[in-house]
Parts: C-alpha cells; structure tokens; sequence
C-alpha cells in the first residue's frame, strides 16, 4: 500500500470522501427509451465503487424528455425510473462508496425538441429559442430531478453547467443573444444556473452536497471564457456550491473547430508536471477566486506525478477521469499498489460513433 496524498479523506460539504478520486460522469449511453437504467449498468457501477473511487458521478440524466441528448440516455423525469436507479445506488453504498445523480437538459443539443437561448441555425446545430416559460419550467425540472435522485438514494447531485449543454448555452454569450433577463450582462446569463441551484438548495438546505460541472472556457471564438468563468465561479461559490468540478468545450461547432486546438492550449500549465492535465492552467486561476470552496479538476490526467502535483499545488481536492475508469474501473485500487499511472490511452474509440449507444459501454481497445 503506498501512503500519499492521494488517499487522504476530505469533507465535500456534509459529504466524507474516502479518497481523492472522481469518477467523472459517463453516459453508459445503453439504458431503454424510456430512459430507465439496463441492469448491465448497475454491474458498472458495483465494480467502479469495488474498486474504491472515493466520489463516482453517475452519467447524465435528463430532467425532461424534451432535453434528452441521445439514444440510451438515462432519465430522471418520472418515478418509473427509480426502482433501477435505487438498485444502482444500492450496489455503490454496499462497496462503501459514494454516488451522485448528474443532472442535465440538453438544449440545442436535444435529441427531441432542440431549443436553447436563441435560436441557432449553423452546421451541425440547430434549434429555437426557449420562451421565459418554458425556461421556468425547466428550472422545476431540475427541482424535482433532485428530489427523485435523493429518494433513488443518491448522495447528492451536480449540475451539469459544461459542454454546450442547456446551462452552459445560456453562459456562453456566443450562443445566447438573448435582450430579456436571462441574456446580455454576464448576470443575466448567469441567471439560469443560479436558478437551477437555488430550486435544488430550496428543497433541501445544506443537507445535500449540490456539485456544478463548468466549463473554464468553451474554446471558441466569442464564447464564454476564462475570465466570465472565474467570475461565474465566486457568484456560485457565494450562493454555497460545495464543489465546482473544471472541465471545458463541448461546443464543437464544426464551423469552430480549425480555432480550438490553439484556444485549448491556453488553458493548459506550464509546469512539466501538470502538461497532460489539459485545464490545470485555467482551474489554478479559478482555485485563486474560489477558495475555500473545493475543486475537482478533470481531463486529460492519467498519472500519478501528476495527481499528486494537482493536488500538492492546491489546484484541486480531488482528481477526476472518465476514460481511464472504463479500461480500469479498479485502477483506484492499481494506483493504491503501486502501479504509476493509468492505462487508458484517450483512442476514444468508447465514444466513436461505431460503439457509443450501439453496445454497453466499455474500452474498445482490450
Ligand atoms: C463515453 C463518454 C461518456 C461521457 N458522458 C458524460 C456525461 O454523461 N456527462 C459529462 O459531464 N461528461 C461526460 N463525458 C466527459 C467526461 O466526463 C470527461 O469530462 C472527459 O472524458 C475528459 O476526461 P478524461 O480525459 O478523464 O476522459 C463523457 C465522456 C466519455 C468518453
């Protein structure tokens, strides 16, 4: 057993994790169209907490059928969908683990009825503008998204506010052109977000760990970006977000992508150290504007030099991945014994079109 930092326990508001390690949410992308979890995805999740993860994210979960984002998504819209939901939490806490329900709506990016702040007509996306209306509406969505995923025995929740997602359209002021009081002014595009936690943190208090998924930076030309990111991260901070976990893009409109690659460089530290950490640069900006509230930082990590060093600097509290865990979903446990780093070599095959809600999730490459 090797002793380090990686394995000390921390406190995510009323929350005890065991470990620093996250499992970013990932969509298994195989439940039925009704949106209720297969039992193969509970057998995921069993061995993801047997192998000692400290916080494990559950994928995705559309508050409503209208923001569902593809085939095989998981929802929590209804009771229906609890029973299996109840199973899955089960499997975790009997492995001492810890799980939270991500909740999302996919906005421009719905399978179903494609809306968003504005009206948006470019290759690849398109959709109308959500009415004041509506927005309210999906604002108790979430509300009852939460409510449904604590009786299904979830330790708490995030929000998902990253990835050109619903909430994190409405921050990027590329996608929202908006003149009423959800568009405009930083605030106002923040307005949606704090909305959404506010409806949660209304039907619990402080009882609950309410997490936020953001984007340091959406990496296309007029997006939101790092210095409206840090910004958004001391209002949420201040409103009493337990965790801010820093991701970023998502927003690959095709008509951006030849601009990403330099934008995304930006974002990454100069420190040898943290290089294959792709936001650490960006996150160690927000860490300054944010304590004392905790961080997780994902994308990109894979060894154990550099979690130590994320964690060493104090650029985040807990080390989250998502690919690494589908090839090693025991590599909690691989990292414990002395092995120095992760597997997984990002092919992303788990995500190509050949396999993702075609099979059951699962590494491609073994
Ligand atoms: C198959 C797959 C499914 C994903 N599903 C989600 C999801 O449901 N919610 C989310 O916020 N991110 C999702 N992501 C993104 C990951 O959480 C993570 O941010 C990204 O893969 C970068 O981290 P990594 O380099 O450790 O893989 C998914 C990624 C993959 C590969």
């Amino acid at each position: 057993m090797q002793k380090s930092v990686l394995f000390e326990s921390i406190k995510i508001g009323p929350m005890e994790l065991k470990n620093r390690f996250m499992r970013s949410a990932t969509t298994s992308a195989w439940s039925d169209d009704d949106g209720i979890i297969r039992p193969e995805i509970v057998e995921l999740y069993r061995k993801l907490a047997e192998g000692g993860v400290g916080l494990i994210v559950k994928g995705h979960l559309y508050v409503s059928k209208s923001g569902k984002v593809h085939v095989g998504m998981a929802g929590i819209d209804s009771d229906s969908q609890l029973p299996m939901l109840k199973r899955l939490t089960d499997a975790v806490h009997e492995h001492e683990g810890k799980i939270v329900a991500q909740l999302n709506h996919g906005g421009l990016q719905s399978m179903i009825d494609p809306a968003g702040p504005s009206e948006y007509k470019g290759k690849g996306w398109e959709g109308r503008e959500l009415s004041s209306e509506e927005i309210w509406g999906i604002i108790e969505a979430f509300g009852d998204a939460a409510e449904r995923a604590l009786e299904a025995g979830f330790d708490g929740v995030q929000i998902h506010g990253a990835h050109g997602y619903l909430i994190s359209e409405f921050l990027s002021p590329r996608l929202n052109r908006r003149s009423d009081e959800w568009g405009g002014s930083l605030r106002n595009r923040m307005r949606l977000l704090i909305e959404v936690y506010e409806a949660i943190r209304g039907r619990f208090g402080k009882s609950v760990p309410i997490m936020l998924k953001m984007n340091c930076d959406d990496f296309i030309p007029g997006g939101f970006g790092i210095e409206e990111s840090m910004k958004t991260a001391v209002t949420i901070c201040r409103q009493g977000i337990d965790l801010i976990e820093i991701s970023g893009g998502g927003l690959g409109l095709p008509d951006d992508l030849k601009h990403m690659r330099g934008m995304r460089g930006l974002a990454r530290s100069t420190d040898p150290a943290l290089k294959e950490a792709s936001y650490a640069g960006y996150a160690s900006r927000i860490r300054e504007v944010a304590k004392p509230t905790p961080l997780a930082l994902v994308n990109g990590i894979r060894s154990r030099i550099c979690m130590e060093s994320i964690l060493k600097r104090g650029i985040a509290d807990l080390i989250s991945m998502s690919r690494p865990f589908i090839k090693e979903p025991d590599l909690v446990k691989k990292l414990q014994s002395g092995q120095d780093k992760a597997t997984c070599t990002s092919c992303n095959l788990c995500e190509s079109e050949a396999f993702f809600s075609k099979t059951m999730l699962r590494c491609q490459s073994l």
